[in-house]
């Protein structure tokens, strides 16, 4: 029987685990406090917790006082009905005493191990839980040794404290599972909804040119066409042909970019020639556009694809010529900030309304721009975004309403590549 003061001190110390329980400390810390708490009410005692894995076997729960190499020495114990006091405690599920270590026959394969431990006496008590055995406590003597009352009235509290302790981290890991699961599922729902919407974006986005395809080739079928009306219902044909052909190009390039499949091969390029290129196949645009294309800032070298770096830029400076006015200007820019190098393609054009800033990179979505009036199909800037990622670097838009528009493409400068006298100096294309 427990004494008045052992019954304090007996609950002083349940309060404490319980307070760390409560605060959801880890498992093994509050395994560590309810063994040191045993071994003080018991002076002269080794306790221990072992742990019941998935698997079966007995696993290092909680032994500050058992020398390291014995506890790693017996973690993985399996139970059976001679595997010394704790495998046996599980495997026939009852406190197993083995008072003499040395003459316990359940402790034949384990007396050289006992014998370099000072290990006299074990006694294994199995943990249960709910509804099924989770571990076991022992208690070390080293000389032999058979526990009183007093003893085994301590240890079925403690043992039943570490139940606890195991059922709250198992309840806790369930909750962490499920709550991961939920985030799974939602993400995999958000991600299916976007596919879907991708879906009927494509559909209705094939099916305007499509159908301009099927209404020119019933004209050159059933009426009586001059020259003239006929060589239009062609350039009609093939102009709505060449839609669903970069349609489906873009379409291609993203699905590839999103599945990490786009080949990159980053190498140092040189960011001028890589807008220059850029720049003067977009010139035809701007001359019809009566738009100025410059570009200006020093001549620098990027880790980039050579071949997507002037997709991207010919995406930017394609949106600022067609979403600009006449009588504007287009600048294109380089600006060397520390380890990247940043291109810049400014515009004068309308802005873009701050609260639709975060739909740009929407697949189709065009900003509810008037589809047929640019003629894009939403598709150029998450393409440009996600090119830009999958070169290591970042693409960012600021807008102001009535002042225009700001794309800014990051990427790794290349300092040894750089040749700073080489420069854009304010070249403006429109004049060359
Ligand atoms: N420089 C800009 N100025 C004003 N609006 C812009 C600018 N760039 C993009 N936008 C708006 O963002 C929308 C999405 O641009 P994005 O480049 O992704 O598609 P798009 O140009 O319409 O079609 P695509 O690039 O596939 O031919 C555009 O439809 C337009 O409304
Ligand atoms: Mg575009």
């Amino acid at each position: 029987m427990l004494t008045g003061g052992e019954v304090t001190a007996v609950l002083d110390r349940q309060t404490a685990v319980m307070e760390q329980l409560a605060s959801d400390a880890p498992l093994s810390q509050v395994l560590d406090s309810i063994v040191i708490a045993l071994e003080e009410l018991i002076p002269g005692s080794r306790c221990s917790v072992l742990l019941l894995d998935e698997d079966g076997v007995l696993r290092h729960g909680s032994a500050p006082s058992l020398p390291v190499e014995y506890s790693k020495a017996i973690d993985g114990l399996a139970p059976g009905p001679l595997a010394g006091s704790c495998g046996t405690a599980v495997h026939f599920e009852k406190p197993v005493i083995a008072s003499d270590v040395t003459t316990d026959p359940r402790w034949q394969d384990f007396r050289g191990l006992a014998q370099a431990h000072e290990i006299g006496a074990c006694w294994s008590s199995p943990i249960r839980s709910r509804s099924s055995i989770v571990g076991t406590f022992a208690v070390y003597d080293r000389t032999t040794h058979k526990p009183d009352q007093r003893e085994q009235e301590l240890v079925r509290r403690f043992s039943h404290l570490a139940s606890i302790a195991v059922d709250h981290d198992r309840a806790a890991r369930q909750r962490e599972a499920h709550h991961q699961a939920d985030l799974a599922r939602q993400s995999a729902e958000r991600a299916n909804h976007a596919k879907s919407q991708f879906v009927t974006s494509l559909s209705h986005e094939l099916r305007t040119p499509l159908q301009s395809i099927t209404g020119f080739a019933e004209n050159l079928k059933t009426l009586q066409l001059s020259p003239d009306q006929r060589q239009k219902a062609l350039d009609g044909i093939a102009g709505a042909a060449d839609h669903i052909l970069s349609i489906v190009d873009d379409v291609l390039d993203l699905a590839r970019v999103e599945a990490g499949a786009m080949p990159i091969q980053l190498e140092p390029v040189n960011v001028r020639q890589a807008i220059l290129v850029a720049t003067d196949l977009m010139q035809p645009l701007a001359t019809q556009r009566r738009i100025t294309l410059q570009c200006s800032g020093p001549a620098l070298f990027v880790q980039a694809d050579r071949r997507r770096l002037r997709q991207v830029v010919l995406n930017l400076v394609s949106n600022a010529l067609r979403f600009s006015p006449s009588d504007t200007s287009v600048h294109v820019s380089t600006e060397a900030r520390g380890q990247t190098v940043e291109i810049h393609v400014v515009d004068e054009g309308p802005g873009i309304p701050r609260d639709l800033l975060n739909r740009l990179f929407v697949p189709f979505d065009r900003l509810g721009a008037d589809a047929g009036r640019e003629g894009g199909a939403g598709l150029g800037l998450v393409l440009a975004r996600r090119l830009t990622e999958a070169m290591c670097g970042s693409l960012d838009l600021d807008s102001c309403v009535g002042k225009g528009t700001r794309a800014t493409v990051t990427l790794s400068a290349c300092h040894d590549a750089t040749s700073p006298s080489d420069t854009l100096r304010g070249r403006s294309l429109s004049q060359d």
